[in-house]
């Protein structure tokens, strides 16, 4: 599987490896990059020679550092909720692929990048992993499913915590809240441990394996709602003078100065 501009792709034992391939805008991942995750998943659900999915960022500072703020500084009411739908759909079908998706996270896991971690089935963070939503920065809240997938990880309270202050936190604390599976102290070590779980996985029973993904995702369907409440509060935030604010002050390299209007 080749032929996409933002992410690399490789192919070794059943084995498909994603990497967010931006590193100048710390693997941001805007909506081109987007789209090829779309599409790669679309494939990886038919084509028999996969068996599993590990996702991680080029070089060692960020996993992925959020959307693109280029382009949300961009967005208007109506286009921030497709926006929203567009990055929720694409993380469910990540989230409901029938085959194991771990995230190897390194470094920056901010954001979208959060969201997109969350979103797979596993985590495994390097010990220089910093994990937070700080949309909250920009005058906007999570928009790829965060609100919801990150209450449901760590609880209601920390996920308050974590999204109204926007504070990053370390690795060692995103494992002790569930956050992560595991902590290694290397990207090499972290994709070892990665490919040790996914190998393991592979030789069980591959229809076994997609209904424990169902089953599981079934516990949280309920709360599905809560994914269209996010869409629209996060086209409701578009419209604020706050969030024209916090994005241009996060390009312009300044503190933003919110009126909350
Ligand atoms: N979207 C677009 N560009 C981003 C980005 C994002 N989410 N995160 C980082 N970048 C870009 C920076 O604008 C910069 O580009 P430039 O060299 O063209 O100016 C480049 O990546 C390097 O980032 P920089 O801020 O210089 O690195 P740093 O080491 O000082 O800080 C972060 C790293 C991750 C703490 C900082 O980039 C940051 O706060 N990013 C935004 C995180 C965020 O708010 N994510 C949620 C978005 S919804």
């Amino acid at each position: 599987m080749d032929g996409f501009r933002n992410i690399l792709t490789e192919e070794k034992e059943g084995v498909l490896y994603l990497t967010i391939n931006r590193e100048d805008k710390m693997n941001a991942l805007n909506f081109a990059t987007l789209e090829e995750l779309r599409e790669i998943f679309d494939r990886v659900m038919e084509d028999k020679s996969i068996k599993a999915v590990i996702i991680t960022g080029a070089g060692e500072k960020a996993f992925v550092a959020g959307a693109d703020i280029r382009e949300i500084a961009e967005l208007n009411e109506v286009n921030a909720r497709k926006f929203a739908e567009n990055g929720q759909e694409i993380f469910s079908v990540i989230e409901n692929c029938q085959k194991p998706v771990i995230a190897v996270t390194n470094g920056f896991t901010l954001g979208g990048g959060c969201e997109l971690a969350m979103a797979c089935h596993m985590r495994i963070a390097t010990s220089n992993a910093k994990f937070g939503q700080p949309e909250v920065n920009l005058g906007i809240i999570p928009g790829y499913g965060g609100t919801q997938r990150l209450t449901i990880l760590v609880g209601r309270g920390k996920a308050n915590e974590l999204m109204m202050t926007g504070d990053m936190i370390g690795a060692e604390e995103a494992l002790s809240l569930g956050l992560v599976n595991h902590v290694l102290p290397t990207k090499a070590e972290a994709m070892a441990k990665a490919e040790e779980i996914i190998h393991k996985i592979m030789s069980k029973a591959p229809l076994a394996i997609g209904m424990i993904v169902d089953c599981v995702n079934a516990v949280y369907l309920s709360e599905e709602n809560g994914y269209q409440t996010e869409a629209n509060s996060f086209a409701r935030c578009v419209k604020s003078g706050d969030y024209k604010e916090g994005t241009s002050a996060f390009l312009e390299k300044r503190k933003p100065i919110f009126k909350g209007e």
